[in-house]
């Protein structure tokens, strides 16, 4: 198990397009897990590879219920159905929050971490975390999609009471 240093606000790797993974090696399969326990440890629900400074195709999603763990390699939407307005943050934003628009309904393949190809239907919460972490991989953050005047700034301190509170 190994906690990768996550990038925050202005990094600019942040703000690149990552590059197709064209091997599955150990290397990769090593960053997967460590990307997992990097999301873990911070209470996220995913985590882009150029969060951890990789700027690789790759994305880990865990919703904390049964079967929703996800490791994609190299994902593609499909299509993408409705919309829903979300409240939404970022591990590499951890004092901001502000609603987005993300797809209601979603489908995207993929290869899991043995090469094979995947497709995921999603829906609500894993529909918007799949768009959340595959624009990362675009080099687009969630700050510069929130709706006008729904950005909060919010303490370390409000942040501390609001992890309390989970
Ligand atoms: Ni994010």
């Amino acid at each position: 198990m190994a906690i990768r240093n996550l990038r925050y606000g202005d990094d600019e790797i942040l703000r690149k397009k990552a590059r197709e993974i064209e091997e599955i090696d150990d290397k990769i399969k090593t960053l997967a897990e460590d990307m997992m326990d990097t999301m873990h440890k911070y209470d996220g629900v995913g985590l882009a590879g150029p969060q951890v400074g990789i700027l690789k195709r790759i994305i880990v999603i865990d919703l904390g219920e049964e079967n929703t763990q996800y490791i994609l390699i190299n994902p593609i939407i499909k299509k993408q159905k409705g919309e829903q307005i979300v409240d939404e943050g970022c591990l590499s934003f951890p004092n901001q929050y502000g609603k987005v628009k993300r797809p209601k309904t979603i489908v995207v393949e993929a290869l899991d971490i043995n090469g094979k190809k995947v497709r995921i239907e999603g829906k609500d919460l894993l529909a918007q975390a799949l768009s959340h972490e595959i624009d990362h991989l675009n080099g687009e953050v969630f700050v510069n999609k929130v709706e006008e005047g729904t950005l909060e700034n919010i303490s370390d301190k409000e942040l501390e009471e609001r992890r309390k509170q989970k």
